[in-house]
């Protein structure tokens, strides 16, 4: 298949003048209305634009962009699955679509009743106790949960609990939302293997540790399968063992959060029930506790009672409210309707499939690119092009020249020249053998030729570093 990705010469939409019929931009004929002179308008600075331009220009714009519904999108660590059809449609019934966030009780019990169930089948998929839907992206849970875990070492009197232990796999939010949770930063290296370091993870331990936050398997695709023995070291500091559920697609259904030994959760509710991408908002990113953790938990929860759905602000020492609402509703819709519509044994399937998937491309590519560590992956992999003399940078330009999405670069950090890929369950096998093989003629390709990718795209290779220095963020 070639590949040439549209390009248009396009206006920003304040320059359009369409010129249509609704155009009102001369008032003629005031002085019939017997308005003085003096006081006359002769123009309205309004817009004039027709719909059919406000739809053309919109849908040009996304023609030269690249999405879930463009083509194959393995974005490590990010998971782009394809977000089904048939969610977007029950999110637009005009019941949901037009209920009022802030309705009152009895007239939103339909919709109070749809949370209710996403929590319920939360906490069995998760082996959980608790469960808050209110955060707006899975960094944002995550940010949920160590605020929870903070207020919890404040309650019971433990102001000594000031770090928190992250190994160098993490993703980047992990730091980030435990500095801003007001804790220091412990990062400790992993083994030879990829997983967790036990002789480091026991020297970092202490009476200061709050929390360890990993998440399982990791950003290398590796499930840590001392996991059980890492649950009892936290513990016996008496920390906090935290859940970045963002590779939860990779297990679900054959373990959980609760029999691994975890205390706090948080979920990415688009790597995993294949919602919408929030990007910090309006995602979802819900969390979920063990039960000695619900007091803290943001509020509201939707609670039942006599038969009645109702907001639940009963949690006494409560983290408080994490978003304006009951959470993103739209997008916990679409969650509870990728998981009605799969049911248990779909769900199961699916997260089966994003491991074969990854397997499959994995073994392909695996002659041509090291692919550093463990044999066997979950749900993602990660390759190194330093062996084939290619930058991962390069290799990814060349990506886009043939319409599909490159894997995600130079993360995690742990591996040189890295390329993450997780292709996720939606994608067919041709277009794994496709991407198998673009993966393969990039390095086939001259370096110098490989330097001028991509050349099939709206926007072609940019000097990065001007970019970054030199930014100009206006039109
Ligand atoms: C391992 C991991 N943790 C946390 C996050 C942050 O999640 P979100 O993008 O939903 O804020 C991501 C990114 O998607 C991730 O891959």
């Amino acid at each position: 298949m070639s590949y040439h990705q549209a390009e248009y010469d396009e206006p920003l939409l304040n320059q359009f003048r369409s010129g249509s019929t609704y155009r009102v931009d001369t008032l003629e004929h005031t002085s019939d209305l017997g308005i003085p002179q003096k006081i006359q308008r002769n123009d309205l600075n309004i817009p004039d634009i027709a719909e059919y331009d406000v739809v053309r220009h919109f849908t040009r714009l996304s023609q030269m962009n690249f999405g879930v519904d463009v083509g194959f999108y393995p974005l490590g660590s990010c998971t782009m699955k394809f977000n089904p059809k048939f969610a977007d449609q029950i999110a637009s019934f005009s019941e949901f679509r037009d209920s009022h966030p802030l309705a009152p009780e009895e007239f939103v019990q339909g919709n109070l009743r749809i949370v209710y169930e996403l929590q319920e089948y939360l906490k069995e998929l998760s082996d959980m106790d608790f469960v808050s839907v209110q955060p707006l992206a899975g960094a944002h849970g995550e940010f949920s949960g160590i605020l929870v875990a903070r207020k919890y070492f404040q309650d019971t009197n433990q102001p000594e609990r000031t770090e928190v232990v992250i190994p160098d796999s993490a993703h980047g939010t992990n730091p980030a939302s435990a500095a801003m949770g007001g804790f220091n930063v412990v990062e400790i290296p992993s083994d030879g293997d990829g997983k967790v370091n036990l002789k480091a993870l026991e020297a970092a331990l202490s009476k200061k540790t709050a929390v360890f936050m990993i998440t399982n398997p990791n950003t290398l695709g590796i499930f840590d399968d001392q996991i059980e023995k890492i649950a009892e070291m936290v513990h016996s500091v008496g920390a906090v063992l935290y859940y970045d559920g963002a590779n939860f697609n990779a297990i679900l259904g054959r373990t959980s959060p609760g029999r691994m030994g975890f205390d706090i959760v948080h979920f990415n509710l688009h790597k995993t029930f294949a919602t919408p991408h929030g990007g910090g908002g309006p995602g979802a990113g819900p969390i979920a506790v063990k039960s000695r953790f619900r007091e803290y938990l943001p509020v509201p929860i939707v609670g039942l009672k006599d038969g009645k759905f109702f907001l639940d602000y009963s949690a006494k020492k409560s983290v408080g409210r994490v978003s304006g609402t009951i959470g993103s509703f739209g997008v916990l819709l679409r969650a509870w309707s990728y998981i009605r519509y799969h049911g248990a044994d779909g769900l199961k399937e699916n997260s089966s499939f994003a491991v074969l998937n990854t397997n499959y491309l994995k073994k392909k590519v695996e002659n041509r690119f090291d692919v550093p560590f463990y044999k066997l992956k979950k749900h993602e992999f990660v390759l190194s092009t330093a062996n084939t003399g290619r930058r991962a940078t390069d290799v990814a330009k060349y990506v886009l020249d043939h319409g599909m999405h490159p894997p995600t670069v130079y993360f995690p950090m742990l591996v040189h020249e890295s390329m993450m890929i997780e292709p996720t369950e939606s994608v067919s096998r041709q277009d794994l053998d496709r991407y198998a093989d673009v993966l393969i003629s990039a390095v086939d390709e001259s370096p110098e030729r490989l330097k001028e990718r991509p050349l099939n795209t709206p926007v072609t290779r940019i000097d990065e570093v001007k970019a970054a220095r030199d930014l100009k963020v206006r039109w």
